[in-house]
């Protein structure tokens, strides 16, 4: 019914078609349409709905552009082996597939759509067809496994480097990894390791961006806390140009720390954070945390100081600003 339905539109570009006239045409009812219409919405297609006048298609959901992408792509060793898919459960999850494998550091997984993206504190990632950047970056450093905060600080401070450039928006870090515009999440970054006698074997960083979504992509519950890049900029963003923009700032900062270690990297981050500074609250895995955000120590943990003095470190949490 879905193909009939976009049939029907694509036999009259640009124009309004009503409720009462596709009902009519395909002998269904009216809240089978609005039922259709969700369904085809949640595969990125949008429609502008206007009283009495019915539907109208104004897009349809994006697909990558394999040659595009490799071709602007300026990295050494990142994004040089790319896997697409149309629908995965997570792209976390193939990752670890082909690592298995034998994929190679670098091996990018990118997806149109998700059906179960994860996010951290095992929550679940709202990532619908077409409208955003789903990725999973394969690596393999050669670091102790109580450095992956540290890895996972160095993400956010690339993507925020990579999305200032290409979409010119004002956005911070939340910490950990949290980037914001305006107050709202616009991206979000999972690390999730496999380790060996204290030694990283590999890490999956999976990132999520929001990146043409509009306020109607959100299930309501979001649409308060989420945004994304075309809603903040006003344009539709290149997705391929993103992730190669993204993948050569990190690339660029993998290097500066493998070769310097943290400290440089905690400097961009410090630069970037909205975090520190500032009074926060954090709910962490052993309660509730509230004081002033000071700084970030050598291993990414927050120390915050509470109102009686005591300095504390938060290791994983949330924090609310
Ligand atoms: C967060 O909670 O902020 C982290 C969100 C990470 C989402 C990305 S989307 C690509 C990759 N695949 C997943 O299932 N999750 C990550």
């Amino acid at each position: 019914m879905n193909e009939r339905i976009l049939e029907l539109f694509e036999q009259s570009p640009e124009t309004y078609v009503s409720g009462a006239e596709i009902s009519k045409r395909l002998g269904v009812t009216r809240t089978a349409i609005w039922k259709h219409i969700e369904e085809l919405r949640a595969e990125g297609y949008t429609f502008e709905a206007a009283p009495r006048k019915g539907y109208r298609l104004l897009g349809k959901p994006a697909k990558w552009q394999l040659s595009e992408l490799l071709n602007g792509m300026r990295t050494k060793v990142l994004g040089q082996k790319v896997h697409i898919y149309d629908e995965v459960d997570s792209t976390q999850t193939i990752a670890h597939k082909l690592v298995a494998a034998g994929a190679l550091e670098g091996t990018i997984v990118l997806a149109e759509k998700q059906t179960a993206g994860r996010g951290r504190m095992g929550r679940s990632w709202h990532s619908p067809s077409g409208k955003g950047i789903w990725m999973s970056l394969i690596l393999t450093p050669r670091i102790p496994v109580y450095f992956m905060p540290q890895l996972t600080l160095l993400s956010a401070v690339a993507l925020c480097r990579a999305i200032q450039k290409v979409c010119h928006v004002e956005i911070g870090i939340k910490w950990p990894n949290d980037l914001l515009i305006h107050g709202k999440k616009v991206s979000g970054i999972l690390l999730e390791s496999s380790g060996e006698d204290e030694r990283l074997k590999y890490v999956i960083a999976g990132i999520g961006i929001s990146v043409n979504l509009l306020t109607e992509d959100y299930p309501e519950e979001l649409r308060a806390v989420a945004t994304s890049l075309a809603i903040e900029s006003g344009i539709e963003v290149s997705r391929e140009s993103l992730v190669q923009a993204f993948l050569l700032e990190f690339e660029e900062m993998y290097a500066l720390y493998l070769e310097k270690g943290f400290a440089p990297i905690r400097l961009l981050w410090e630069a970037l954070s909205v975090t520190l500074k500032r009074p926060i609250r954090t709910t962490t895995p052993t309660g509730v945390i509230e004081g002033f955000a000071d700084s970030l120590d050598d291993s990414g943990a927050l120390t915050v100081i509470s109102p009686t003095g005591e300095r504390i470190k938060i290791y994983s949490g949330d924090v609310e600003l």
